[in-house]
């Protein structure tokens, strides 16, 4: 079920880093193994995918999949920027920074000067800039909560997207790190469809039968 040969598949993973100095940076938990599970299923069901990440693929997959390593929330909007078009499908699966620091040391922070006082400024929003390219991508988001899923839908419609895959990032076998995930889709009608704690492996499998139901590929 749900061939996808001849599809061309976008997929971000991992979490993002922003630098404070050349040692340092501010980044979050996320593993990159649900993008890099999407992307691998993606693969194994016949669609050529880019994976845009923040970290190799945690497992050993013989799937062919190509990858574009970043670290910044900037770096990975340039890369899916330029390759957004000719993807059928995007998954944005990555935890991109909403900051990051104001300036960046170019040399190491040194303990004896005390303290720094960090000071953030926004993060390129990736998904943003996809909604004002206009292209014909189907998008997927993901949206991480911390105790409150019903927040997402007010984010999910708001960000125009065409699904997106809700999960909260603080309840036990869910979200970073773990190989399991608890998710909720989200329609762009509002409609919730909330899927039973499942591996990784089986969320990437029901997404993309999920994706493949709502969208054909283009001609
Ligand atoms: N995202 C993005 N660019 C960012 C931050 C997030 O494209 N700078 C994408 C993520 O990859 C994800 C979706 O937006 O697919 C939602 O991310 P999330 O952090 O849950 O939502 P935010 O809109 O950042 O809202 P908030 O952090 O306030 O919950």
């Amino acid at each position: 079920m749900g061939d996808l040969s001849g599809w061309q598949v976008l997929v971000t993973a991992g979490g993002t880093r922003e630098p404070i100095d050349p040692v340092r940076y501010i980044g979050n938990r996320s593993s990159g193994k649900m993008g890099w599970r999407i992307a691998e299923v993606a693969a194994a069901r016949g669609a050529d995918v880019l994976i845009v990440s923040t970290v190799q693929s945690p497992t050993d997959s013989d799937q062919a999949i190509e990858l574009i390593e970043v670290e910044t929330a900037a770096e990975m909007a340039e890369a899916v920027w330029a390759n957004v078009a000719a993807a059928d499908v995007l998954v944005m699966a990555a935890a991109v920074a909403d900051f990051r620091p104001r300036q960046v040391s170019e040399t190491k922070l040194r303990r004896a000067a005390g303290p720094p006082v960090l000071e953030l400024e926004p993060a390129v929003d990736v998904l943003a800039g996809v909604a004002e390219m206009e292209v014909d991508t189907f998008v997927v988001a993901f949206a991480a909560e911390t105790g409150d899923v019903e927040l997402a839908v007010d984010k999910a419609t708001a960000k125009k997207v065409d699904l997106t895959v809700a999960n909260d990032v603080s309840s036990p076998g869910s979200g970073f790190a773990t190989e399991t995930n608890e998710v909720s889709l989200i329609y762009p009608d509002r409609r919730v469809q909330a899927w039973p704690m499942l591996s990784k492996r089986e969320v990437a499998e029901r997404l993309w039968d999920e994706i493949a139901k709502m969208r054909a590929p283009q001609a």
